[in-house]
């Protein structure tokens, strides 16, 4: 597998972590392809049958889904594999970036940056990212454990670019080779494609990307459009540190603030394009419409916001929405079905953009390596993963 070394934040693992490293790689990816689908053999069989022999129906909704499956055995022995692969999986990336923490530290102390760091040591982390270990990554985001620390967003970046999201390589080589090889709509890229696509004529001179971490969906606007000021917002301070060592390592010029996007500092009307890549299922459900409100307040008339996130409940089955609601219940994702059953639509009309210019599409990557947008289905039963969704200011 191809090593995203090219930046050098990027934590090295000794020969031993790597092949630990291997090894739960294999592991999440067999069980993935093999052992993960056999849930909707044993749910709508099994499962369904025995439901009907007690209860005189089908199971209905999420919820009682969700009940009936917790008691048949190949449930919950995929599903304690599953929790069990992603506590492991942030031990092994924990190991590699703590012997090395001080390095990194020192290697994101940057002289004359291109872009810069604004932290906010006064900025209140909102409970909803502090309450728990969300995706179950020790410390979360926000966590520091050391002066200057850079600690969650080295762990972060290891973790991501390692298990199945190796969409944050250090170029954009990188990216594109990954969407090739995993069939994978990727943040930044993909959104920048939609964007050059429904607005050809758009041509934003400041960007500002919402929940940015690392900078892994930031970097990519510096790289396309090389004349904008582009800004990334977080906040969680170590991941930030990390984001701008990146960055500037990366050759490209962003400025990251640490900021809460549901009252951003910046002025109205002056974003020509706002967007963010995974923030929202990981925001509870009173900050979602109060950052889509911030987003309507500080674009420019005629421009453009538009979000990617996991993919809306909207026209799957019973089954598929308890299905897709997995991580709510078993990996520390508290706001991922609340977010799979609110509307897209409503929320960014209900933050003041015109019906009219909204948009829900699915990124489907093709085999060439460029990306379909497919307009969101609302029946058919179709899980897709991810949905882009985008409104203009008139
Ligand atoms: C899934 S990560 C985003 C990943 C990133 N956009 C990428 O594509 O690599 C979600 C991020 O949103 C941040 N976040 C959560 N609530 C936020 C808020 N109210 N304001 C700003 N950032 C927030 C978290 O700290 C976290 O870094």
């Amino acid at each position: 597998m191809k090593q995203p070394f090219a930046h050098p934040m990027m934590p090295l693992p000794t020969s031993d972590e790597l092949a630990r490293q291997n090894f739960i790689a294999s592991l999440k990816m067999h069980m993935e392809d093999h052992v993960y689908p056999a849930d909707a053999v044993v749910g709508r069989t099994r499962v369904a049958s025995k439901f009907r022999a007690q209860n005189g129906r089908d199971p209905k909704g999420r919820v009682e889904w969700r009940h009936a499956m917790e008691e048949d055995p190949f449930v919950q022995t995929w599903s304690s594999m599953a929790r069990t692969i992603q506590e492991m999986t942030w031990d092994t990336v924990g190991e590699i970036v703590q012997h090395q923490l001080p390095e990194l530290i020192e290697k994101s102390r940057i002289q004359a940056p291109q872009g810069s760091l604004t932290l906010d040591p006064e900025l209140k982390v909102p409970a909803y990212n502090t309450a728990i270990d969300i995706h179950c990554m020790p410390g979360g985001y926000h966590t520091d454990i050391a002066e200057d620390d850079v600690y969650a967003g080295a762990i972060f970046d290891r973790g991501a670019y390692y298990y199945g999201l190796p969409i944050r390589g250090s170029s954009a080589l990188e990216y594109r080779d990954s969407r090739e090889r995993l069939q994978r709509a990727i943040p930044g890229y993909t959104l920048i494609d939609y964007v050059k696509q429904q607005f050809p004529d758009l041509k934003p001179q400041r960007i500002l990307d919402l929940g940015c971490t690392i900078g892994g969906s930031t970097v990519p606007y510096a790289e396309r459009f090389p004349d904008a000021e582009v800004y990334g917002v977080d906040v969680a301070a170590p991941s930030l540190r990390y984001a701008h060592a990146r960055a500037e390592y990366l050759g490209v010029a962003v400025h990251f603030r640490q900021e809460n996007a549901e009252a951003l500092s910046f002025e109205d009307e002056s974003f020509d394009l706002v967007v963010s890549h995974g923030l929202f299922h990981e925001t509870s459900a009173k900050a979602t419409p109060r950052i889509l409100k911030e987003c309507h307040r500080v674009l420019r008339k005629g421009c453009v916001t538009m979000h990617m996130d996991t993919q809306f409940a909207r026209g799957l089955d019973d089954y598929q929405a308890y299905y897709w609601d997995w991580d709510t219940h078993y990996n520390a994702e508290p706001f991922w079905g609340t977010l799979h059953h609110s509307d897209a639509r409503e929320l960014l009309a209900d933050a003041g953009f015109a019906r009219k210019t909204i948009t829900e599409v699915w990124p489907r990557p093709q085999a060439d390596g460029c990306v379909a947008y497919d307009p969101v289905r609302d029946a058919g039963g179709e899980l897709v993963g991810t949905t882009i969704f985008a409104g203009q200011k008139l």
